[in-house]
């Protein structure tokens, strides 16, 4: 049976230096101690906060810290997040860091009773027939990125215990720790007049990363206690209508967006990922439309 999440009083969140990873320190901060793992310092600070630098490459460090601090939950967010960075380290180091550090935690999460909660990716899905729900899915992962991830999923149900594995969609808000998203670039693109191609025929549900957090605990304290959970955002959207949308809301010039075809490249990106997300919504959560965070957003930029 799942824990309530008011019986997390210790969780530790892995990545904390990275965009998921800091959105749920400061959420989760206002209700238990954190204990934060990356390899690099943090910038940011609360009461209730410790960070530790840690290689999650080394698994014996990964014990001692598991075992020394014995959390309630873990979420493990600290990953190679994306192609271009996979594309900078070895495959075993790729392999170490992305799939055996994952099943790592969730052993000893087993070992300790600990909740484990794994950041995976929409890029899972085959690309092919979205919406996906996780019932009747076909899996497919194109990148090494996305099939590092799909092997760490796989790895973690092998281990068993209390795991959930939440499908994340392709995400928006302050990254905070220099490597730019997406809408990050849009936004700076469409503001300093610089024209952009975007695909009009690629589909995600892109997710709020400020608000993810407070998805996530909406499930733990509703005994959330499937293994495995789509989360993304109610809106699916082409990289074109995400473009569209920051231009509107910022007052940008939509003459700089060029709709551009996937499906007339030769390029091996998944076309559709979206993902269904009726029983989040269904359960009561609501999220901000990607409209409404960049109205806020956008005038906090144009106001610094
Ligand atoms: N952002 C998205 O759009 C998106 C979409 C789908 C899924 N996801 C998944 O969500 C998770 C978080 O994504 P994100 O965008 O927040 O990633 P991110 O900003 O790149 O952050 C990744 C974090 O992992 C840490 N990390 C990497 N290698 C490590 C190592 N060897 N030891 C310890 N820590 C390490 C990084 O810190 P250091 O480099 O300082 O160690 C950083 O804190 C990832 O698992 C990603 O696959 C993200």
């Amino acid at each position: 049976m799942a824990l309530h999440n008011s019986h997390f009083t210790k969780i530790l969140i892995t990545g904390d230096a990275g965009m998921h990873g800091k959105h749920l320190v400061t959420f989760f901060s206002n209700f238990s101690t954190i204990i934060g793992v990356s390899r690099s310092k943090t910038s940011v600070s609360f009461p209730q906060y410790q960070h530790i630098e840690l290689d999650i490459s080394n698994i014996d460090s990964i014990a001692r810290v598991m075992r020394a601090l014995k959390p309630q939950l873990v979420i493990h967010t600290a990953a190679l997040s994306n192609e271009n960075i996979i594309k900078q380290y070895s495959p075993e180091k790729v392999e170490a860091i992305n799939v055996t550090a994952s099943g790592e935690f969730a052993m000893l999460c087993k070992e300790i009773g600990a909740k484990f909660v794994f950041y995976s990716t929409d890029l899972v899905y085959d690309g092919n027939c979205g919406p996906y729900r996780k019932t009747d899915s076909p899996l497919n992962p194109i990148s090494l990125y996305s099939q590092s991830k799909l092997r760490a999923e796989k790895l973690i149900q092998q281990v068993g215990g209390n795991y959930s594995i939440l499908r994340i969609a392709l995400s928006y808000g302050e990254s905070g720790n220099g490597q730019k998203n997406f809408f990050e670039f849009m936004v700076e693109s469409l503001s300093s007049g610089k024209p952009i191609s975007v695909f009009s025929d690629q589909f995600r549900t892109p997710l709020n990363a400020h608000e993810a957090p407070k998805a996530i605990k909406h499930l733990l304290d509703n005994d959330w206690d499937e293994n495995i959970l789509n989360l993304g955002g109610y809106e699916r959207m082409s990289r074109f209508d995400m473009a569209h949308t920051i231009a509107e809301v910022g007052g940008f010039d939509k003459g700089l967006i060029t709709p551009q075809l996937l499906s007339e490249t030769t390029l091996s990106i998944a076309k559709d990922v979206s993902m269904n997300m009726d029983y989040l919504k269904n359960s009561g959560f609501a999220f901000s439309t990607l409209e409404e965070f960049n109205k806020n957003y956008i005038l906090r930029l144009k106001r610094s």
